[in-house]
C-alpha cells in the first residue's frame, strides 16, 4: 500500500473538526488523507483532490514512517503486564556547538568507570555548586515543559521531541541520549514501568499514569529531576500510589543534613510507603551522586535495612528518586535491555530531586516553581481555597 499515487484518491469525510485547514494550501481542509487515516497516523486534510495530489510526495515521508509503526511487532518475551513496546524513532542528532558529555559519541561514560567519585562522595567548589544549580534548573525548565504536554493520545515520542529541542535551544545535552546506548533524550514509564522507559509511539491513554524522568548536561554539569502525572481519570488505588511516592520523597527530604546517614533515607521513605497503602519500595535502582558526572558516589537506597555506608556533608550533592510499587518491589528487564517492569505487571511510580546538603540542611536543586504543573491534590485544594474565599467575600 505504500505508493499509492492516484489509485486511492481522498473522500470527503464526514466530521472534519471546525478551523481544519488543508495541509497544502492552508485554506479550509474538506478531506482527509485515507493513507494517514488506514496507518493511525495524525489525521491530515487537505482542501481538496488537487491539493492532495500535488503535496503527495512531500507527505509520503509520513506514510512511510506510520508504516514502521504499524507493522511493529514486540520482541517475545514474557512481558508482566498489558503494557508492550512499540516502534522507537532512529536517534536524534546533537548539533556541533552544544558542549557534550564524553559518552555522547560512543555511548561509555568513561569518565564515570575510572572516576574514584564512584567510590569517594565529591564535595564540591561554591564554583561546582552554582554550575550544578544551574544544570537542575534546566532540567525543571525542561520537566515543566514535557509534563504540560501530558493528555490522552500524545506520544512519548512527541514528548521526547520536545524535550530534545528545548535542550538544545537552551544550549544543553540531553544526559540520557547514547548514556551506555540509551536511544533517546529522556525516560518515559508508563504504568507497570518502573523507570528507564524508552519514548515509543504508544498513545498515552486516559487511566494512564506517567513518569517523565529529564536530565540535561548544561555547561560541563548534570542535573537529574522526574515526576510521575496521571492521564486523564485515574482510578484512585492509581491515585493514592502516585501521592504517596510524592510525599515519601518529601519525608525523606526533610531529614537532609550533615550527620544523616545514607541509610536512613531507605527507612523513612520504606515505612511512609508501608503506612499510606501497604505499598512496596525498588531495590534495583537507588539515587546517585551527580555534578560533573551523570552518576558518582554516593549510593542512595529506597528500601529499609539497606547496608549503605557514609553519612550526608556538605556540598554533597545526590539524588533521592524513590520507585515504589502497588504490588512485589521486584523489577524483570525488557529485551530491550533497559526498560525496567514489575514483575507482577502492577504499577509503579516515581519521583525524584537533586539535593545539595548545606551546612543545616538541604537545598533542593531541583524544586518546583510556580509554573511547575501541579498534581491533582494541589488543584483541588486551590479549587477549594478559591470556593472559601468565595464564600467569605458574599457573607461580606
Ligand atoms: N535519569 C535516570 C536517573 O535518575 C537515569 C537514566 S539513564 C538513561 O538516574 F540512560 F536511561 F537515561
Ligand atoms: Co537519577
Amino acid at each position: 500500500m505504500a505508493q499509492v499515487s492516484g489509485a486511492k484518491v481522498p473522500t470527503a469525510v464526514d466530521e472534519v473538526p471546525p478551523g481544519t485547514v488543508c495541509s497544502g494550501c492552508g485554506q479550509e481542509g474538506k478531506i482527509e488523507c485515507p493513507i494517514c487515516a488506514k496507518l493511525k497516523a495524525p489525521k491530515i486534510y487537505y482542501c481538496s483532490q488537487e491539493c492532495f495530489k500535488q503535496n503527495f510526495n512531500n507527505h509520503a515521508s509520513v506514510h512511510q514512517l506510520y508504516m514502521k509503526v504499524s507493522k511493529f511487532v514486540p520482541p517475545p518475551f514474557n512481558y508482566t503486564g498489558t503494557l508492550r513496546p512499540h516502534y522507537v524513532s532512529p536517534r536524534r542528532k546533537v548539533p556541533d556547538h552544544i558542549p557534550k558529555p564524553d559518552y555522547a559519541e560512543h555511548g561509555d561514560p568513561i569518565s564515570e568507570r575510572i572516576s574514584s567519585r564512584g567510590y569517594t562522595t565529591p564535595i564540591y567548589t561554591q564554583q561546582e555548586i552554582e554550575g550544578i544549580r544551574l544544570a537542575c534548573q534546566k532540567s525543571r525548565e525542561v520537566l515543566d515543559m514535557a509534563a504540560n504536554m501530558i493528555k490522552p493520545g500524545v506520544l512519548p515520542e512527541d514528548i521526547d521531541a520536545a524535550v530534545h529541542n528545548m535542550c538544545i535551544e537552551m544550549g544543553a545535552y540531553p544526559s540520557p541520549l547514547n548514556y551506555k546506548g540509551f536511544p533517546k533524550s529522556c525516560c518515559i514509564s508508563v504504568n507497570e514501568v518502573i523507570c528507564h522507559g524508552i519514548p515509543d509511539f504508544r498513545p498515552l491513554q486516559n487511566g494512564d499514569i506517567v513518569n517523565i524522568d529529564i536530565s540535561v548536561h548544561y555547561k560541563g554539569y548534570h542535573g537529574d529531576v522526574n515526576e510521575t502525572f496521571v492521564v486523564g481519570e485515574v482510578d484512585e488505588v492509581g491515585k493514592q500510589l502516585i501521592k504517596t511516592t510524592y510525599f515519601a520523597l518529601e519525608e525523606a527530604i526533610k531529614i537532609v543534613r550533615p550527620g544523616t546517614l545514607f541509610r536512613d533515607f531507605g527507612e523513612v521513605i520504606s515505612s511512609y510507603c508501608q503506612r499510606n497503602g501497604k505499598f512496596s519500595v525498588v531495590r534495583s535502582y537507588c539515587g546517585h551522586g551527580i555534578g560533573e558526572l551523570f552518576h558518582c558516589a554516593p549510593n542512595i537506597p529506597h528500601y529499609a535495612k539497606n547496608k549503605a555506608v557514609g553519612a550526608c556533608r556538605p556540598g554533597m550533592i545526590f539524588t533521592i528518586e524513590p520507585m515504589v510499587n502497588e504490588g512485589t518491589y521486584q523489577d524483570v528487564t525488557w529485551p530491550d535491555d533497559w526498560t525496567a517492569a514489575t514483575a507482577d505487571g502492577k504499577r509503579s511510580a516515581q519521583f525524584e530531586h537533586t539535593i545539595l546538603v548545606t551546612k543545616d540542611g538541604c537545598e533542593v536543586l531541583t524544586a518546583r516553581t510556580s509554573k511547575s504543573k501541579k498534581q491533582w491534590w494541589e488543584e483541588e485544594a486551590e479549587t477549594a481555597a478559591g470556593a472559601t474565599t468565595e464564600a467569605t467575600e458574599a457573607k461580606e
